[in-house]
């Protein structure tokens, strides 16, 4: 395995890696969750291809007073686990190596990078879709693989392919949990024993708003509400949102007057029930104690596609 340290190492490795290229990008400190996007990206490769990884603790994604200095890093425990799934070459750039000029030029995420974790953490995508344009530009890979944990990171990325004509096929693998459900997160060792035995009740929440799918989108919400008001004040919550899977744009509202205070019904008739189809995600942010903990479920109304999934 290569492991290169500056962008002069990974432009002379790149050349002869044999194809396809498959990136993982990362910020290290490297768990199950991560090791599955490598097993992934190792199946992706195939017999001939190579699996890059990139580790870097990116600063232009932190705001103020967030964790960036005390952020996990861990390299020597991420080599081993990138060796042992099998990845052919390591970028792990300092900062100076990324931004030796600084960044002026960043990249804007657009609309649905001003919601949810972009209200609560401004300039966090644009920190975040710059460095991945720069690891797409620097490892030029053909599939990149990421979490479906960051889902709305996830669709942000796909948006930016899109937009910039990248050509770059994007594969997403679904959350790794504890097993009482936690998904796993480098920030879940910043939980101490009694903030990590509330920290299920996140994805508690998620699953009792996925069971209620058949209800419609307002009875999907109320399920989750209903969990999280009973974890009363142990948590602060700081959104729970139903948006759709491909736009991270909210659920129709028509579709959240299922329930209570929709349009009247139509004479002699009822208001049509259940009016959003297709796939959603309900996703949730809270803060146990300092930490701040993100989570979400795929979930799909209509006849077809009311599955609940990670
Ligand atoms: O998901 C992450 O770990 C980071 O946001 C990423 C994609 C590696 C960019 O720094």
């Amino acid at each position: 395995m290569i492991v290169a340290t500056t962008r002069a190492e990974l432009q002379a490795a790149r050349g002869s890696l044999p194809g396809p290229v498959v990136l993982v990008p990362t910020m290290g400190a490297l768990h199950d969750g991560h090791r599955a996007l490598l097993r992934r990206a190792r199946e992706l490769a195939g017999q001939t291809g190579t699996v890059v990884v990139s580790i870097f603790v990116n600063p232009l994604q932190f705001g103020p007073g967030e964790d960036l200095d005390r952020y996990p890093r861990t390299l020597e425990e991420d080599l081993k686990s990138c060796a042992a799934e099998g990845a052919g070459l390591v970028f792990a750039p300092g900062v100076r190596e990324m931004y030796p000029d600084g960044q002026l030029v960043t990249v804007d995420p657009g609309p649905a990078g001003e919601i949810l974790e972009g209200a609560f953490r401004p300039g966090f995508f644009r920190g975040v879709l710059t460095v991945v344009l720069k690891l797409f530009s620097l490892a030029r890979p053909d599939i990149a693989v990421f979490g479906q944990k960051d889902a709305q990171q996830l669709t942000l990325v796909r948006r930016m392919i899109r937009d910039f004509a990248l050509g770059i096929r994007i594969e997403a693998v679904p959350i790794v949990r504890a097993a009482d459900g936690l998904a796993l997160s480098s920030r879940n060792k910043y939980l101490s024993s009694s903030e990590r035995a509330v920290a299920p009740v996140l994805h508690n929440a998620l699953a009792a708003g996925a069971a209620a799918a058949g209800g419609g989108p307002r009875a999907v919400l109320d399920g989750a509400h209903q969990v999280l008001d009973a974890a009363g004040g142990q948590l602060t919550l700081d959104y729970l949102a139903l948006v759709e899977a491909g736009s991270y744009g909210p659920v129709r509202d028509d579709a959240l007057s299922v329930r209570g205070d929709g349009p009247p019904a139509p004479p002699g008739g009822q208001a049509s029930p259940g009016l959003f189809t297709g796939t959603a995600i309900l996703a949730v942010a809270a803060r146990i104690g300092a930490t701040r903990l993100i989570d979400n479920v795929i979930i799909g109304f209509g006849a077809e596609d009311d599955a609940a999934d990670d």
